[in-house]
């Protein structure tokens, strides 16, 4: 992986907007390049082994793909809310790629942005990663998982299992720099995370307490029959730390996008040399069931009142 390290900007005074190679072991870039000036962009042609995409408005994907060396590799991180068209001679000539969030190209993208949430990594201290420790972050490209904070699923799991897990240390100390130098934003959507959620805190690893009564009453039941022994009532997660639901944005997220996911179509995936597993409930439960599992997660381990309807269930199985 080349060293010299860029970030892209679409004009040269917008902020916000970057999309660079991962840096060695500087915090800035060596260089900034003005994606709509057409001379920066032709100088830079063919020069990129690597470029991590994390713009998620659109953009001219074919623009950054030209950036690539033969056999480079474009990662896609940011999650634009419409397909973004991709032309295939720069691709097949070069045998360019994508990978992480892309493997599989403009349906499975399609899918993923339809189905999963993907969440804010600025450093935003509140909403994004800017609380994350260096090695909280590696941690969490390397094998999936960073502890109270997320374990990777869907297409973020697909991208550990199949590529970022083998990155060298310094490739991913490289992304970590380049992440920390996103600026901050709360996003359109933000979630807020609440690390004391008091019905996990009233429970212990065996014993649910502090649930608001009826309102969960299937959700706790279904909870203790199909979840519990993996992920136990005070949210630390058994067997694999993976399992810890505590201080995720997953089960804070009160339209439950990931929660719903997770439930419906379980984890499965590799991640040094151990298997990370959860089955799938969406063969075994109705929307009905499924929805007051979720709602009952994000109350439990997220403090708040989930909105999950069996219709927003229905949805998300017909993906
Ligand atoms: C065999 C153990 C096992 C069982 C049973 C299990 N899970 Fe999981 N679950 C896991 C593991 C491991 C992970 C972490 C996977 C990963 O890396 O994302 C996980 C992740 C999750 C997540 C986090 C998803 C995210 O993106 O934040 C939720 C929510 C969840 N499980 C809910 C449930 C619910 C609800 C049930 C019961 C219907 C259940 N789990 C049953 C092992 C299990």
């Amino acid at each position: 992986m080349s060293a010299v390290v860029s970030k892209f900007r679409r004009t040269s005074r917008e902020a916000g907007e970057y999309l660079g190679p991962a840096q060695v072991n500087a915090v800035s870039a060596h260089e900034v390049v003005v994606s709509k000036d057409e001379a920066q962009m032709a100088a830079q042609a063919n020069s990129f082994d690597f470029i991590l995409d994390a713009v998620s408005a659109s953009h001219d994907i074919n623009a950054y793909l030209n950036l690539l060396k033969r056999d480079g590799n474009l990662v896609l991180v940011g999650a634009p809310d419409k397909p973004l068209p991709v032309a295939a001679f720069p691709l097949i000539f070069r045998r360019r790629s994508f990978s992480g969030s892309l493997i599989g190209g403009l349906p499975e993208t399609q899918e993923m942005l339809d189905f999963c949430g993907a969440h804010n990594i600025t450093a935003d201290v509140a909403h994004g990663i800017g609380s994350w420790t260096d090695a909280e972050i590696a941690g969490y490209l390397k094998f999936g998982h960073a502890p109270g904070h997320a374990s990777a699923a869907g297409p973020m799991g697909e991208a550990v299992a199949h590529s970022l897990q083998f990155l060298n240390d310094e490739d991913v100390a490289s992304l970590v720099a380049y992440l920390r130098s996103v600026p901050a934003q709360a996003g359109k959507q933000p979630i807020e995370i609440d690390f004391k959620p008091a019905p996990a805190l009233a429970s212990t690893d065996a014993m649910p307490g502090g649930d608001s009564g009826s309102a969960h009453a299937q959700g706790l039941q279904l909870f203790e029959g199909a979840c519990a022994s993996c992920h136990q009532w005070n949210g630390e997660g058994q067997q694999t730390p993976y399992a810890s639901l505590l201080g995720t944005r997953g089960v804070n997220d009160v339209n439950g996008v990931n929660v719903t996911q997770a439930i419906l179509q379980g984890v499965n995936m590799r991640v040094a040399g151990n298997n990370v597993f959860m089955p799938e409930f969406g063969t075994a439960y109705s929307d009905a069931e499924i929805s007051a599992l979720a709602n009952y997660v994000i109350a439990h381990f997220g403090g708040k009142q989930g909105n999950v309807t069996p219709d927003d269930v229905a949805k998300r199985r017909s993906l």
